[in-house]
Order: structure tokens, then sequence, then C-alpha cells
């Protein structure tokens, strides 16, 4: 199995003294000299603080206050270095510290560049010395930048010596001052001695060189997400990919001074409004984000001539986005450095920062910044708010926002201050975008720090939003870095739990984070009456509705790592089971049926008509909200794995067993009586290629699961609550006789299988349809259906994703290993894999790791992973594929690691892909945590306390 080539790193950077080599001690020698001829008491702690800045800061350091003339400066520096030379002539490769070697031909036998920055004019002299020059692609020093660590310089420096972009290197550093300095350059940052050393500055922390490798640095890039390179047709797919949140909103990432063509967006959930065609969708709020930068009149924008050195990167562990970049105004001698960051904070979801600063490097700038709370937004054309009450002083700002029709209201506060240099800020009233502007004068060297806190409250959280806002953005404010503390920690515990370890593929590993990162913010921690879209909170596609993406591929990750939220998430399918009756009733049809797009009701809200891609001037009539009924089975199967997993008794009982048994009551009248069968008759299965067709085997295998179940629980209600049971029963008008068709509806529901050889048939025609010569359309780049029309595919057998085999998958021990063969060999051949659903690759990966096929479940598997990451499908720009993202989950969890929970235990069947060294994660099993760690070679499965090996 080739795997993954795909890589994040194309250079390492290594800082020389005290990485390399042990020249940190003898530059610690020769200030100590220096000191004890001076009678300047100098220690080796006061040591550490010189570690890595340049020879004055260091002098300045050890001066401790004490002030010399120029001249004397000039000849203590002077002194030590010649001390320090002396010590560094007789430098031999006996030097290098241990490791040194090994790694340094490492890196080069994979292929990447490897720099030398050094802070030390001496650098050359010592890489002599060590006799490494062969080994190193570029060597920048002392001699060659002006400003010293924690400034990128010299980093950047190397990386246009490399001509590599500083996104895609990586920096080695034992000195904080330079993983500072890594940092600022938007480098991958990894530090070598005492963690205590870089107070949680690096992203990778090893006690010394010998115990570094060069895949624990490329796995240290796992953790973020990075654009190396400004690409303006990009933008939209990177404002989706890089969307950041922490479970009350989402915010895409649009440029805090915006973009021509970009699609800005905060979605906060519950905020719903009515709509044409689509009946409602999440409201676009205000930007809080918005900050403009004018230089010398010059407005700053990435259209600006002059931009160098753009890095941007989402920083997965902690949810913040980081943009630096350089700017050279036109036409002017003006060099600047600007740095940008921000998040909304996990710790308080109603809190977001925004930090910027502006580093004046060359010239002398006159800064005009303002900032705001900007309501001038609307939703892909559509306005949804008007502005109720604004204000702004030179401090604090607020908007008051309210929707058209549905008359919810949203109130943001902000709270801006400057720091590092004199600035004059004012209020800016302009009218929807209320905020402050700042003045400032930079001359070369100085540097200016813009804080804006906001904070965010709906009349869904309180009566008075506008107050909350308020009240707490000033709080916020005044607790200073608590924000980004408590937010930092918030994280941490997350990924205790979240996190899966893939050692030796790192694409895998960045696209499973990726994915655990953008399900954690689409879902909220307290909302019971929000569910997660299938773009979650990222962008404008599908109008912010909830489908069987949330049920079936979204909410195992949850129900498995966080049960908490996962509960909230079926509760909001009861809040909303006023909706579904009318549903069933609508329709003529008892019990609960629940919409295919649901949003704040429960009520259906697919969009009967939708413009014909092909030609806007047709409509089309989109069937899934009339007849795709599998989803009232899927949320059911959702809330039995809940049980499952958890355990939650109570959630069963009060919530569960109803729900499941009102959408029973649906299956019962909708199935359809027919001699001595029972048939499901104009429905649309998982695969939508196919519309309006009978006897869909995965539709009808739910339905028949569902009404066994509802028995199955209906006795378990009534072992645990008799009363409750009989109310139920009386509700809903069940009795013996309606059971009994249950049991019957269950015996003789159609189910379209070959006894011979096992294959079921998809629906009741589908092998008499026509075959796809699939050679004709290996080049092609977009979907089989816009190839052949949408009657077209119908009439073919093609499926946009699996139907049959996710069936396979959710009732995978059901099967045996003919019925998975027979399926697989049949329906894999003949799925739009690549332009169809993102669906389908995850299933198949995890379908394909169930049979052991691991070339196919890799494969697949990666093009799951590269949907978001990659674009694959192109359409990433429309929010990301949530459903793609818990499907990878389950690839990893159920198929690679082939987890199995039965009865309050579990098991094991692990069958990692070759490339995989070591897969880890953790999850919950009925409240307690568990812990799988699987590692490629052949082990014995892992079993739970008191089972008896692994299930398979
Ligand atoms: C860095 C060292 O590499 O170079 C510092 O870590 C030192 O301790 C700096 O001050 C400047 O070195 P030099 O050799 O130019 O004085
Ligand atoms: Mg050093």
């Amino acid at each position: 199995m080739q795997g993954s080539t795909k890589r994040f790193l194309d250079a390492i950077i290594f800082d020389l003294d005290g990485v390399l080599t042990d020249t940190a001690e003898y530059h610690f020698q020769a200030w100590k000299r220096l000191a004890d001829e001076e009678g300047i008491p100098f220690t080796r702690e006061d040591n550490e603080h010189l570690r890595g800045v340049s020879r004055r800061e260091s002098l300045l350091l050890l001066l401790k206050g004490r002030t010399l003339t120029e001249d004397q400066m000039v000849e203590w520096m002077d002194r030590k270095n010649g001390y320090y030379r002396e010590m560094i002539h007789n430098v031999s490769s006996a030097d290098l510290l241990p490791g040194a070697i090994p790694l340094l031909n490492e890196i080069r036998s994979a292929g990447l560049k490897i720099a030398i920055a050094s802070a030390s004019r001496n650098a050359q002299d010592v890489m002599n010395g060590l006799g490494i020059m062969d080994y190193v692609d570029a060597l920048i020093d002392g001699n060659q930048i002006a400003r010293a660590k924690p400034a990128p310089d010299l980093f950047v420096e190397a990386a246009h010596a490399l001509d590599i972009p500083p996104g895609r290197c990586a920096v080695v550093e034992d000195a904080l001052a330079g993983i500072e300095a890594a940092n600022a350059a938007g480098m991958l940052a990894i530090a070598l001695g005492p963690e205590e050393r870089f107070g949680g500055a690096a992203n990778l922390v090893v006690p010394d060189l010998s115990s570094l490798h060069l895949s624990n640095i490329t796995h240290a890039a796992t953790w973020r997400v990075v654009e190396d390179h400004f690409d303006p047709e990009r933008q939209r797919t990177y404002e989706s990919m890089l969307t950041q949140g922490n479970g009350y909103l989402g915010t895409r990432a649009t440029f805090e001074e915006r973009n021509p063509g970009d699609q800005q967006a905060t979605m906060v959930h519950g905020l719903w409004d009515d709509a044409p065609i689509v009946f409602t969708e999440l409201v676009n709020s205000p930007d809080w984000t918005d900050l403009a930068i004018t230089v010398n009149g010059q407005r700053f924008s990435m259209q600006a001539a002059g931009i160098s050195d753009y890095v941007r990167a989402l920083d997965l562990r902690t949810g913040v986005l980081f943009r630096r970049l350089r700017w050279q105004p036109k036409e002017s001698d003006i060099v600047l450095d600007l740095y940008f960051s921000r998040l909304p904070s996990l710790a308080d979801p109603h809190a977001m920062a925004v930090n910027v600063r502006v580093d004046c490097v060359r010239g002398s700038a006159d800064l005009n910044i303002t900032t705001s709370l900007n309501a001038h937004i609307d939703n892909t054309g559509l306005l949804h708010l008007h502005v109720i009450e604004q204000v702004s002083d030179a401090e604090i700002a607020f908007v008051l926002v309210e929707t058209r029709t549905s008359q919810k209201r949203l109130a943001m506060a902000m709270h801006t201050t400057t720091s590092d240099h004199e600035t004059v800020i004012s209020e800016n009233d302009c009218p929807g975008c209320p905020g402050q502007r700042i003045r400032a004068h930079l001359n070369q060297g100085e540097a200016l720090t813009v804080d804006k806190i906001v904070t965010v409250y709906t009349s869904r959280d309180t009566d008075q939003p506008l107050q909350a806002a308020r009240s707490s953005v000033r709080q916020v404010a005044a607790e200073g870095s608590t924000i980004l503390l408590a937010n930092t920690s918030a994280w941490e515990e997350f990924w205790r739990d979240a996190d899966v370890i893939i050692e030796g593929d790192d694409e895998s590993q960045l696209a499973i984070r990726h994915a655990v990162y953008q399900l954690r913010i689409a879902a909220s921690s307290t909302d019971e009456y929000v569910s997660i879209a299938a773009k979650t909170l990222s962008g404008f596609g599908y109008r912010g509705h909830a489908f069987w993406d949330t049920d079936i591929f979204i909410l195992p990750f949850f129900i498995f790592t966080q049960p908490r939220i996962a509960r909230n998430m079926l509760m909001y399918r009861w809040h909303t089971f006023e909706g579904a009756r009318r549903n069933a009733q609508q329709q003529g049809f008892r019990g609960a049926r629940f919409a295919w797009e649901s949003a704040e009701t429960g009520d259906e809200v697919t969009p009967p008509w939708v413009a014909d891609p092909k030609d806007p001037h047709k409509l089309i009539r989109i069937w899934p909200g009339d007849i795709e009924l599998h989803i009232t089975a899927d949320v059911a199967y959702a809330i039995w794995q809940y049980w499952q997993v958890t355990s939650d008794d109570e959630f069963m009982r009060d919530y569960g067993v109803p729900m499941i048994l009102e959408t029973a009551v649906y299956w019962a009248d909708r199935a359809e009586p027919e001699g001595d069968h029972y048939s499901i008759r104009d429905v649309i299965g998982p695969d939508e290629y196919h519309d309006h067709v009978d006897n869909n085997v995965y539709t009808n295998w739910l339905v028949r699961w569902h009404l066994l179940k509802a028995l199955e629980l209906r006795d378990w209600l009534y072992q645990q609550d008799s009363e409750k049971a009989k109310a139920l029963d009386k509700q809903l008008g069940l009795d013996e006789e309606a059971f009994a068709q249950w049991v019957d509806i269950a015996d003789r529901l159609v189910i379209l299988q070959d006894p011979q050889i096992a294959l079921f048939e998809q629906f009741e025609g589908f092998f008499k349809r026509k075959e796809v010569n699939w050679p004709d359309y290996e080049n092609r780049t977009k979907s089989m259906q816009l190839i052949l029309g949408i009657e077209g595919a119908n009439e073919h057998q093609v499926l946009k994703q699996p139907d049959v085999i996710i069936l396979l998958c959710l009732f995978r021990d059901q099967f045996d290993p003919q019925t998975w063969q027979s399926n697989w060999d049949y329906y894999i051949l003949r799925t739009d894999h690549s332009y169809g659903s993102s669906l389908g690759p995850a299933i198949h990966a995890w379908a394909a790791a169930e049979m052991g096929l691991l070339d196919a479940a890799y494969e697949h598997f990666l093009r799951a992973a590269r949907t978001d990451l990659m674009d694959i499908r192109g359409n990433t720009a429309e929010g990301v594929h949530g459903a793609s993202m818990g499907g990878l989950w389950q690839a990893v969890v159920f198929g690679f690691a082939g987890l199995r929970v039965k009865d309050g235990t579990y098991s094991t069947s692990p069958r990692l892909p070759a490339p995989w060294k070591r897969l880890t994660f953790h999850f919950y099993l009925r409240g307690e945590r568990q812990t799988v760690d699987l590692h490629q070679e052949p082990v014995p499965s892992t079993t739970s306390n008191n089972t008896a090996g692994s299930t398979r």
C-alpha cells in the first residue's frame, strides 16, 4: 500500500547555538568571564534570558539597568566576543550534540531543505568547525539581519534563501526568543529544553536533539491547517476550511479588512429567519472581526501591491487563527509587518477576541485603524437584519439588531484597547457599524497593538441581550489575557477526550484533527434546541438545515466522545417533535415523521423547487422533503446507539422511547399491505440519483428494525415505569392489535435479496436499469447526475452514495462474509465516488476496512480526508462537509479500529492501513473513559473488562 505522500513541511530551519552544538555554554562562559572581571553578579539563571538574543541585547540584560557609554558597550561586547572566539577556535565535529547528524541525514534523505538561522555573527565559523556545511542549503546569521529574535527576520530570511514559503518551514530552537520568532514568522516551532522555558509557546517541546526525529517534527505540523500563499481564487475555500467557532457561533475565515468576492459569515445557532424558497435560514450576524488599516492614506488589503511572506494558520489545538505578512505600501519607503490573530472562546462561547499588531520595520507611518461591529451583511444577497440601536464611544461600541420576520434580537458589544504605543482613539459611529477609530504615528522600530474584545448574546439567551453583551464585554476586557488562557484550557480538556492520534501518516492525522475540530465548533454544549447543519456553521450551503447527516454521520463522534452534547442533539429532535407530527399529518399519516431538512420547528423545510443549475430560468422539483423517508428511522437508530453507549435510561424513558414509538406509528401507517407482504413505495433511499422508487432496501431494513426495536423498548418501558408505558399507549392509541401489526409488518416487509448470492437489490427494478460504461467517464470533473441529467442518472445503475453498503455498515454484525462481498462487489463499481455525494467515501472506507480490504479502505479514506482540506469536490466554498467529517471519525474508529459496543462492553478488531504505525483514541462507555491504543504489529484484540475476546 502506498502511503500518503502529502507533506506539510518543506524545510527545517535550525538555530545553531544550543541546538546543533553546545556553544550556548561558551556564550555563557564568555559573558560570565566578562561579568566577573567587571564585578557584576551573573548566574546561570540570569543567562537563561540571554539565550538566543543578540550580542547587544545580551549585554543590556547582563547590565541589569547599569549604564555604559556607547564606547564602553562596544569594548565590552568585543571583549566577550574575543573570549567566545577563543573557545570556538577549536570547535570540531566532536562538538556536535548527540542526534545532530542522524537528524540532518534523515531530513536530507526525506528531501526537505535545511537552513541554519543563528543570531550569532560567528555562526559561519562555528559551522565550519563543526564540519556540517554540506548538510545545509542556506545559512543566515546575525550579520545579515537588523532585527534580532523575537523578531521573525532571521527565519523569514532563511525561508527566502531556501525559496520555501514560511508556512512550510519548521524551526528548531532552544531559546524562548527563538520560539517566539518562529511563531511570529508563522512557522512550526519545535523547542529543545525544559517545558517551563517555553511557557506553552512551542508546537512541540522535546528535551534535546537526540529525542527528536523528523517524524516528530512533521507530526507536530498536524495541529495546524496552513495557507502558505495567498491565492485570490481559493479564498472562499479557505474561508470555509479555516472556519472558527465554539459551538455557539461559527465564523468564516474572511479577512478582518475583507476582500473583494469574499463571503463573510458569522452564524449564531438558533438565529433563524424566514427566507424565500428555503423557508427559513440561519441568519448571518454582524461581522465581529471587522478592522481596517490605512497607512499614509493607503488602505491595506490583500489586493494591495507590496505584500510578501504571507502565512495563515488555524491552530486546531487552540482554535486561534493567525495571519502574518509584510507590507510595503506602494511608492513609499515604509515596511510594515502585520500580525492578525483571533479566536472565539470555547470557554465562554459569548466572547471573542481580535488582536492586531503593526510593526514598523522601516520608514515612518501614519496609521489610521477603524474597528467595528459591522451589521452591513446579508445572506448571499438577502437582508435579514435591521439595526435597532447602536452606540460607540472611544472604548466601547455596541449594536442591537433584529431579524425582519422572526424578530429575534442579537446584540454585540466590543471593547478596544491599544498598547505598545501612544494612540488617539475616538468613536466611529458609522451607521450600521459602530466602533472606534485609532490614530498613531509609528517610527522605525516602533509597534502598535490593538486588542478588540467582542461579546454576543441573542434574545434566545436572555430577554436583555444588549445588557448582557455590554456588561460582559467590560468584564471580559478587564480580565485581560484570561480569555486566552481559559480558551486554551477548554480546548485542552476537549482534546484530552477527543483527539485521535495516527502515527505514520500525517495527512490522515491532520484530516482527522481538522474534522474533530470542525465538528466540535459546530455543536452547542448547552443548547437543546439546535442541531448541526449539513454545512455546520461554516457557510451558506443548505441554509443551516439539519439532515440525516447529523444523526447517522455526525452524532456517533459525539455519542462516543462528548455524550452530553450528543444528548443535546437528540433533545433537539424531541423539542421539534411537534413539527415531526405535523409532517406525518400533512401527508395523511398517523404518528410522527422527521423532516428531511429540519430547522427551528421540525417542520419540513426542504425547498420543493430549486433553480436548475443548467438553466437558471427553469425550476427543478426536489423530492426528498416529500419522500426521502428513511431519516425517521435514522433518528431512531441514533437514539438507540446513544443509549447503547451511554446507558442514559432517563433520556430513553422520557424522550427516546416516546419518539421511537410515535415514529413507529408512522411507519405502521405508511407501510402498504399488498397480499402476503408489505411494501413501502414511492421513496428515495440514500442514493438520491433515484427517486420515486419502491421498496428501497435501506429504508425497509431500517423500518423493520425500527418497528422491532419499538416493541422491545415498549416492553422495557413497561418494566421501568408501567404507568408511563400505559399513558404512552393511550396517547398513541397503541394496543395489542397495533403491536401485532408491527410484528406482522416487520415479518413481511419486502427486503429484496437474491437468496443464492445474498445480493440486495437496492430497490425494485434496480437491476433492470441501464449500465453505465464507466471508462467513458474516467476523466470527468462533475457528477454523473450533471453529466447524464436527472432523468438519465435515474435510468442508470449509478449511485450517488452508498445505499446498500451503508446498511451493511450500520448493521455490520448481522451480515455474513458472502453478503458483504457480493454487495460490495456489485455496488462499489456502480458508485459515483469522486463527484457523487461527499457522504460516500468515509462509509466506503469503513466498509472496506470491515472486509479487510485495506488498500481500498485507505483509498476511500483519503478521498474523504481530502474533501475539504484539498477541496477535491470543488464545493468547500459553500461550507465544510460535516457528514464527511463525522464519517471520517467512524471510518477510523469503527472501520480501522473495529470498535464495537455491546451490552456495556467493547471490543476492537484492528486492521490499520499499512502506513499507520499507531492509532490511539478515547471514548466514554457508560460514563467510563476508555482508551484504545493500537499498533500496526499484530497484537491481540483489546477488550474491556469481563468480555471474552473480540467479537470478530
Ligand atoms: C545566539 C546565541 O545564537 O547568538 C546568543 O544564542 C548570542 O547567546 C547570539 O548572544 C549572538 O552571538 P554572537 O556570536 O554574534 O555574539
Ligand atoms: Mg540558541
